[in-house]
């Protein structure tokens, strides 16, 4: 069959917790395919969603006070909500609790077990309930769970079982068979492995909790939270509901999962298909893990980057970006705010941003901001178009591999050789000589040419720059509009039309003034609090013990090079001494600090600020006008005191 459609997924989402930078990153992934796709021309399906059921979420909503259901209502419209922040342009928002899907799953369960492929036994093992997962006493690792290392339950109960064993010889065929089914390779490896080291049948439901699908022949047990999560994927392609749909749509061209998650996908779930009898999903992506200074994001840890303070912070187009562009898609990869600002500098408000502007200020200077037609060729123009050529022809050949950062490398070799271009035709030579005008205006034509193709290329990326851009070189027709191919084809622009060259579209990121203003925030957000009303959310003494407030003396303090707002001081502690960054200095002179007694944390978690380490926090009072005190004592007491 001609392939029109293409159907691609993202997990759907535990509602227990705020989604973080590393859920954000598999959801732009799979959004950025999507978009991909459809300037290509197909007909696309983009699945994402919540999974809903299970121990994890009972125990949390008990926590709350809140039944399950009003517990995940309300998450799930936060997911909604950061999907819209990002722009995540999905078709279907799949929730495990809606009454069709239950349908599906309870009709898969009752046709595997009219089979003969489910039977009831009695389950004794071990269980994770953060990653809803049973594990045999082999697997057990410390006797922690292999995948998340926290405690494991033992549970003993009556349940029902899946046949895995019996089509463990039939997924190993498949997988040989399909060798784009996993990806990457050495994931497919793993996986392969696992299966060689032998399936056991697989307890599917449960009978010590209630926050789950029934199982339709047993109504005292609720299906296993992973068989009634995976089969979102057939619900969402229409599967009893809609059957043109389901034709269409299945089975599913990629299910993007994170690599903690990829046995569930090519292990039970090609399983659960095959005995159900329907058709397997063309490949599952397995992708790394978004790290934190080397670190997993956790909660207790907390190290949790919070993607809509980022959005807030730098704009959508910087963080869909960043998320591609910073790290190879497959492999695991460390998030840092230095690392985030970097990227966004050098290559959209450096090399792209400047590309744009330089353009545009020339052709409003020489041609009064009309784009002028080719003339003569000059002795650079072949290279540039081949460069165009070969770099966009490399980034669909990675684009169609999921390579999307090595893609944005290739968009980027083709906006580096632009800017070279300028550098090497020298637009302002040529300007200052009439019979050069003609050639002049190729120069120009060519530029901003390969901005009209630069901006086709953006669009699975971005979501404001390529309007943006498409705006400011004067191109009247829709971009919506647009397909793919247009990127690959040169000599497209029209000329004779006027740019509208507008403010840059990516600033440059003052690093320094971006992390003084976070200290700055810190101090605002505490003393707002007391300034605005006592807060009502009451801390008990341990909470407050928890707090290492210490009196510090201030031996040494000077500016921060290059910053106005940073100090970095040298305290003591009694006979201990450290050093700290403080945002005062817009406040204080560094020297009339010295000697002070000031109040500090001296617990905070160590950062680097502006590259300076800071081992602790100074407190500090300001009000609404901005002015600010820190807080000294008021007798003299010796350093290193105990603030109680
Ligand atoms: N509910 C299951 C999925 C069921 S799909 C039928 C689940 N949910 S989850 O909320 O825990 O995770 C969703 C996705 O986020 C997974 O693909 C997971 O790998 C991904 N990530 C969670 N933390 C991540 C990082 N730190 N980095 C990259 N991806 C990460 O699992």
């Amino acid at each position: 069959m001609a392939k029109d459609s293409f159907y691609v997924t993202t997990p759907i989402y535990y509602p227990n917790d705020k989604l973080h930078i590393g859920h954000t990153y598999t959801t732009t992934a799979a959004d950025t395919i999507a978009r991909y796709k459809k300037l290509q021309g197909y007909d696309v399906k983009f699945l994402t969603g919540s999974d809903e059921h299970g121990q994890k979420i009972e125990r949390s909503a008990k926590e709350h006070g809140v039944t399950p259901k009003e517990y995940v209502d309300e998450i799930v419209e936060s997911f909604k909500d950061l999907w819209n922040l990002l722009e995540v342009d999905y078709d279907v928002f799949l929730r495990t609790t809606d009454p069709k899907h239950e349908d599906v799953v309870q009709y898969i369960f009752k046709n595997i077990y009219d089979k003969g492929d489910i039977y009831k036994d009695k389950y004794k093992g071990w269980y994770c309930t953060p990653c809803e997962t049973f594990w045999l006493e082999r697997q057990l690792e410390d006797g922690k769970c292999p995948d998340c290392q926290r405690e494991t339950e033992w549970v003993e109960e009556e349940s029902y079982f899946f046949k895995m064993s019996k089509y463990e010889d039939d997924l190993l065929k498949f997988i040989e068979d399909n060798p784009e089914f996993i990806q990457p390779e050495t994931r497919r490896n793993e996986m392969i492995n696992f299966i060689k080291d032998g399936l056991e049948d697989l307890c599917i439901s449960r009978t010590t909790f209630d926050w789950g699908v029934p199982v339709p022949v047993d109504e005292d047990h609720v299906i296993y939270v992973w068989f009634d999560a995976l089969t979102n994927y057939l619900t969402g392609a229409g599967y009893l509901t809609d059957q043109d749909e389901y034709n269409k749509y299945w089975p599913a061209d990629i299910h993007i999962v994170g690599k903690d998650i990829l046995r569930f996908h090519t292990i039970i779930w090609p399983i659960i298909l095959m005995a159900a009898g329907l058709e397997l999903p063309k490949k599952v992506f397995g992708h790394g893990f978004l790290t934190v200074e080397g670190g997993k994001m956790s909660k207790s840890k907390g190290n949790v980057v919070d993607p809509v303070k980022l959005v807030n912070d730098f704009g959508v187009d910087a963080v869909r970006y960043y998320l591609m562009r910073e790290v190879a898609f497959g492999t695991d990869g460390s998030y840092s705010t230095e690392s985030f600002i970097q990227r966004i500098n050098s290559d959209l408000a450096n090399d792209l941003g400047n590309l744009l502007n330089r353009t545009l200020a020339m052709v409003d200077k020489y041609f009064n901001g009309v784009i002028p037609k080719p003339g003569p060729a000059t002795d650079y123009d072949e290279d540039l178009k081949d460069t165009a050529r070969k770099e966009i022809a490399a980034m669909t050949e990675d684009m169609d591999k999921l390579q999307f950062s090595t893609a944005l490398e290739h968009l980027w070799t083709l906006i580096r050789r632009n800017n070279k271009y300028i550098d090497e035709t020298t637009p302002w030579i040529l300007a200052k000589d009439k019979d050069k005008k003609d050639e002049l205006g190729t120069v120009l034509y060519n530029l901003l040419e390969s901005l009209r193709i630069v901006a086709i290329a953006l669009k699975p990326f971005l979501i404001e720059a390529p309007q943006k851009i498409w705006n400011q070189i004067g191109i009247q027709t829709d971009l919506a509009e647009e397909s793919w191919s247009r990127a690959e084809e040169w000599g497209l622009l029209e000329s004779g039309i006027n740019v509208n060259k507008g403010e840059p579209i990516f600033p440059r990121i003052d690093m320094e003034e971006y992390f003084a203003n976070q200290v700055e925030e810190d101090v605002d957000n505490e003393d707002g609090e007391d300034e605005e009303k006592v807060s009502e959310d009451y801390i008990n003494f341990d909470d407050f013990t928890k707090l290492d407030l210490r009196v510090a003396k201030v031996l040494e303090a000077e500016r921060i090079e290059g910053s106005n707002k940073l100090l970095k001081l040298q305290v003591a502690l009694g006979e201990e001494k450290r050093q700290l960054v403080a945002g005062i200095a817009k406040h204080y002179e560094a020297e009339e600090l010295v000697n002070k007694k000031v109040l500090m944390v001296a617990n905070l978690e160590p950062a680097t600020i502006f590259g300076v380490e800071s081992n602790g926090m100074i407190l500090a009072a300001s009000n609404d006008e901005g002015e600010l005190t820190i807080s000294t004592v008021d007798r003299d007491i010796p350093s290193g005191a105990k603030v109680k």
